[in-house]
């Protein structure tokens, strides 16, 4: 790895901040979901074993970043942590001469959770300033926040250089994303095969066109799967379609077909008039979609297609939806391709999900566990497997 790790860092009686992403849901104060935090426990367990003291950091939500919004607040995750047995303590606030004090008092094995980094605004706006007196709080800088690492904020990237390299490094959460992701990009066992969906293609053409001549086969659902097919001329009745990026997945098409990459299109649909759970449904005979329809979700035919594509393959990435699968009667397409994917992680090929709407997906079908890499990162992944270089890991590579 081209970073450093927890095995590269003596925590022994250091004061370590850790950044990690909290981001959970929260409804009345109360975690809907605590996956989040129960990934970043490894890393915290590890540290506080070691005899060292936690500052303990990330942001929730966006708040307005104009000072404390109790909705807002961190104090649900401390309570959580306290639930498990960790000796944690919420901060009085983000930084300061009184959160200083507050972390200069912390004994080893000890948890200080700072309050929302973002209801100061030197978070996202990366200021100097602010980095600084988050870097005063502690004597070593531990990254576990893979799902922020796209953010160039004051936490993921600016504070980082206050430190010493070799008092810095990724969290065991960082390193594990970080390295499934590698699988896929950088040293895929061939043959890989990625399935692409969701509703835009310009949120997916550099994701899509970084796998063009790596991927074996591209399998293409979800609603952008009508801009391209509108670019090739079939009709897609009501469907949502780009009429602006026609164009463009028509150029990606051909790229495909230069670069060897076989880029498959949905062969039949299930339509609706209207995007309602209620609505009347259809299966279309083939890849054209009627007058006055719009495709909802891929079909059985498309279903069986991609299905072998995904038999075939050893490394199999997979971000964004087939259908509609929030609703019942469009979820067919993405439950099925979840659990040929659980299938296929089965039978020994590496799997990763990416992006919190597959993610959703998976844990509908029930297969969540089944599969290899569940990536705790939606942005994150997606920036990463479409080529760009994330800040945070930039940042841990110094
Ligand atoms: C996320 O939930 O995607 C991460 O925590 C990053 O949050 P953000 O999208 O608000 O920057
Ligand atoms: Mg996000």
């Amino acid at each position: 790895m081209p970073f450093r790790t927890l095995r590269d860092l003596d925590a022994t009686g250091l004061r370590v901040f850790l950044r990690a992403d909290l981001n959970v849901p929260l409804k009345d104060g109360v975690i809907k979901d605590a996956t989040r935090i129960q990934e970043t426990l490894p890393t915290l367990r590890h540290l506080l074993g070691q005899g060292a003291s936690v500052v303990l950091a990330s942001h929730l939500g966006r708040p307005a970043g104009a000072g404390f919004e109790a909705a807002y607040s961190l104090a649900p995750v401390a309570e959580w942590l306290r639930g498990q047995g960790f000796d944690a303590r919420m901060a009085s606030g983000v930084c300061g001469e009184a959160v200083l004090a507050e972390a200069q008092a912390l004994k080893p094995g000890q948890v200080l959770l700072l309050e929302n980094l973002r209801f100061d605004k030197g978070e996202t706006k990366n200021k100097p300033e602010f980095a600084k007196a988050l870097a005063a709080l502690a004597d070593a800088y531990v990254d576990d926040a893979f799902g922020s690492s796209h953010r160039a904020h004051a936490s993921v990237s600016g504070m980082v250089e206050d430190f010493p390299p070799e008092r810095t490094a990724a969290g065991f959460l960082m390193e594990k994303e970080l390295k499934a992701l590698a699988r896929v990009v950088e040293h895929p066992d061939p043959p890989l095969v990625a399935v692409f969906g969701g509703a835009k293609v310009s949120d997916k053409i550099d994701l899509i066109r970084h796998f063009l001549g790596k991927a074996e086969a591209i399998l293409i659902g979800g609603a952008m799967s009508y801009t391209f097919l509108k670019s090739k001329g079939v009709a897609i009745g009501t469907s949502l379609c780009e009429e602006d990026k026609i164009a463009l997945a028509g150029e990606i098409l051909a790229e495909a077909e230069g670069k060897g990459t076989r880029l498959l299109l949905p062969l039949d649909h299930v339509v609706a008039d209207r995007l309602d759970a209620d609505a009347e449904c259809a299966l279309t005979q083939d890849q054209e979609v009627p007058e006055g329809r719009m495709g909802l979700d891929i079909g059985p035919e498309s279903v069986a297609a991609y299905s072998l594509e995904i038999r075939s393959a050893r490394t199999l990435v997979w971000n964004g939806p087939m259908g509609v699968f929030e609703l019942d009667p469009f979820s067919a397409g993405t439950l099925s391709i979840a659990e040929e994917m659980a299938a296929a992680a089965n039978r020994g090929a590496f799997v990763l999900v990416g992006g919190g709407d597959s993610v959703a997906a998976a844990n509908k079908a029930g297969v969540t566990s089944r599969l290899g890499h569940v990536s705790t990162g939606g942005g994150a992944s997606l920036e990463y497997l479409s080529g760009l270089k994330l800040p945070g890991v930039a940042a841990l590579e110094r």
